[in-house]
């Protein structure tokens, strides 16, 4: 049976935990999961994760990712270094569902420490339920982020 598409996730050690659970809750919904994430000697450094689930979006081996780091900060700032990435750090589901309707966002990024932010799966089932909106006003600033003299 065929799957939604594929789905890169990734966390550093202080979320091994909540991205187990975000790919196990991922593949229940039907999406083949592929995971970056190496530990070794009980270290995962997130910038690893982060620059390997962020290519292979921008490569378009995978359709989206999910990124994990205990505050979320550190996987979006590596994620958002690679062209063509727009990863959003969410907290809730209301910035889950803008940066799907305005941003198009790529990749969903989310804090491991869970008393930061809504539950990790209600987060996630906005995200990936929410269309991009398709609108020209949102189309243009998405184009300015790559080509900031494109108008
Ligand atoms: C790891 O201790 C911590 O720095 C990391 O999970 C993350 O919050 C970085 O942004």
């Amino acid at each position: 049976m065929g799957t939604k598409g594929r789905v890169a996730v990734g966390s550093d050690h202080a979320a091994v935990e909540a991205k187990d659970k975000v790919a196990r809750r991922l593949r229940e919904l039907g999406w083949e999961v592929i995971d970056y994430t190496v530990v070794v000697d009980g270290k995962a450094d997130y910038p690893k994760a982060g620059r390997k689930v962020a290519l292979a979006v921008a490569n378009g081996d995978c359709c989206k990712g999910v990124l994990l780091c205990g505050t979320g900060l550190g996987m979006s700032y590596v994620a958002n270094r690679i062209g063509g990435v727009r990863a959003a750090l969410c907290l809730n589901s209301e910035y889950a569902a803008l940066s799907r309707e305005h941003n198009d966002a790529n990749i969903l990024v989310m804090p491991g420490r869970a008393t930061i932010c809504e539950p990790h799966e209600k987060i996630l089932r906005v995200w990936l339920d929410t269309p991009f909106s398709g609108d020209e006003r949102h189309l243009r600033r998405i184009r300015m982020i790559d080509e900031p003299d494109a108008e």
